[in-house]
């Protein structure tokens, strides 16, 4: 019998909260491995790594980004609960809050990708450049590249794919202003309501 999405998962889950394959688990509180209900989830959102607070809860996006991100997610119609799967580049905290390394990237490469293709999203949502840099070698920056959808294999699977901004940019950039940033981040996630809606 084919396991559900949710058994493949807890199993993977399992793995990665024993996971010691790079320095980051000398360090960390908790692993950081997802938020969101994957039977319902259309969209898998990734970003870049846990900060403080995702890793004194174990949750991502729970601090000062999270909950820009939530107030976003709220005026696109889009549920965190419902719509999302919410899973970081690499699960574990970088020591004051860092880039994440390339080896550490690699390491985490396949918790990643499993996540995915468990889920098997409508959309693969990536919040910000280091989500990016997984699946493409494109070096434009979000600015120009964010809200257009690109395709995207993973394990051999085809997904459409969007980058849109890292809400901690977005903590920087207040105007609501036509074409300003907090302005695209609105247009980038109502077009992705629509889109898992088709
Ligand atoms: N930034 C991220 O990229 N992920 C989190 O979980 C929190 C902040």
């Amino acid at each position: 019998m084919e396991k559900t999405k949710q058994t493949r998962l807890d199993e993977l889950k399992k793995e990665c909260l024993n996971c010691q394959k790079c320095e980051l688990g000398k360090t960390r509180t908790n692993v950081v491995f997802s938020d969101g209900n994957p039977e319902t989830a259309k969209a898998v959102l990734i970003g870049e790594a846990p900060g403080e607070n995702e890793d004194l809860t174990g949750t991502p996006f729970v601090g000062r980004a999270g909950k820009l991100l939530n107030e976003f997610l709220e005026k696109a119609g889009i549920s965190r609960e419902k719509d999302l799967y919410i899973i970081n580049t690499v699960k574990c905290r970088p020591p004051k809050n860092r880039v994440p390394e390339k080896e550490e990237k690699k390491q985490c490469e396949n918790y990643l990708m499993e996540q995915i293709d468990t889920i098997s999203p409508k959309i693969i949502i990536f919040c910000g450049a280091t989500a990016l840099k997984s699946f493409s070698d494109s070096k434009t920056p979000i600015s120009k590249i964010r809200g257009q959808i690109m395709d995207i294999e993973v394990k051999g699977k085809k997904y459409k794919g969007i980058p849109i901004f890292h809400p901690s940019f977005l903590l920087r950039k207040h105007s609501l202003e036509p074409g300003e940033p907090r302005d695209l981040m609105l247009k980038d996630l109502k077009n992705i309501k629509s889109l898992i809606n088709e």
